[in-house]
């Protein structure tokens, strides 16, 4: 579970907060898709689940854990994939893999890795290929193997998808669907209104550092998402 209590960040120097009072609860087995434009505060959220920044106020809770008091326990049980998985280029899927997961401390026996990697998505032949060569898609699934192999709880994701041609995106989001499935709670920030419909069961709007709306899922369809989001900025711009 991850769960925002009045969580608040006011970067030094500014005037206003970028993270405002957020509350939201992310149960285990669901998925909330952050939305909201440029500055809205969401990488600030998912920051400070992972304890990167400090809380001006609130807390950041990963299964119950605040982490801006026991930052290693916390990210002991979350995972986080950025919009660009750090590799290492020499090394080969699997061995990236392999390095991320022992230096988390999981255990990682070859052949169980190998078929994450699989279960990622990851064709077969590209395991044991230099990272260099692989795709923004393939390397995005590496990232999918290492946040499974660190048996995580909870995943937090900053635009994971961004960059990735239609179908890598919805091979993603049928994996987020799969974790999702298998009892993870998920946080996910997203430009992608259509991944956002697809993959969430809630789906939040943020705007200047608030959540402006929620809306679960099946509650909403694409079109009034989307309606839902051009309003929201309209009426705020007027
Ligand atoms: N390290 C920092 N120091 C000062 N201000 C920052 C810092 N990081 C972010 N901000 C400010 O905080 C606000 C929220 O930024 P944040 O990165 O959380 O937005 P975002 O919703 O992720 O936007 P984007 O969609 O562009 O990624 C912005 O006004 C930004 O300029
Ligand atoms: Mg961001």
């Amino acid at each position: 579970m991850l769960e925002a209590r009045n969580l608040t960040k006011r970067y030094d120097g500014a005037n206003a907060p970028a993270l405002d009072r957020l509350n939201l609860t992310v149960p285990d087995g669901e998925v909330f898709c952050l939305l909201g434009p440029n500055g809205a505060g969401k990488t600030t959220t998912v920051n400070l689940f992972l304890n990167f920044i400090q809380p001006t106020a609130g807390q950041a809770l990963v299964c119950g854990i605040d982490a801006a008091v026991d930052p290693s326990a916390a990210r002991a049980r979350l995972a986080y994939i950025p919009e660009q998985v750090m590799l290492y280029g020499a090394l080969s899927g699997l061995e990236n893999l392999q390095y991320f997961t022992e230096i988390s401390g999981a255990e990682a026996p070859r052949e169980s890795l190998l078929s994450l990697l699989a279960a990622a998505g990851l064709p077969k032949d590209a395991a044991q290929r230099s990272v260099r060569g692989y795709s923004k898609g393939m390397r995005q699934k590496v990232g999918v193997a290492i946040a499974l192999a660190r048996r995580a709880q909870a995943l937090v994701l900053d635009e994971p998808t961004s960059g990735l041609d239609p179908l890598a995106a919805n091979e993603f989001a049928a994996l987020i669907e799969r974790l999702r499935k298998e009892g993870m709670a998920v946080l996910m920030v997203t430009h992608d209104l259509f991944l956002a419909k697809q993959c969430g069961t809630k789906i939040g709007i943020m705007a200047q550092g608030r959540l402006a709306s929620v809306f679960g899922a099946d509650d909403v369809d694409h079109l009034g998402l989307e309606r839902a989001y051009l309003d929201l900025f309209a009426s705020a711009a007027a």
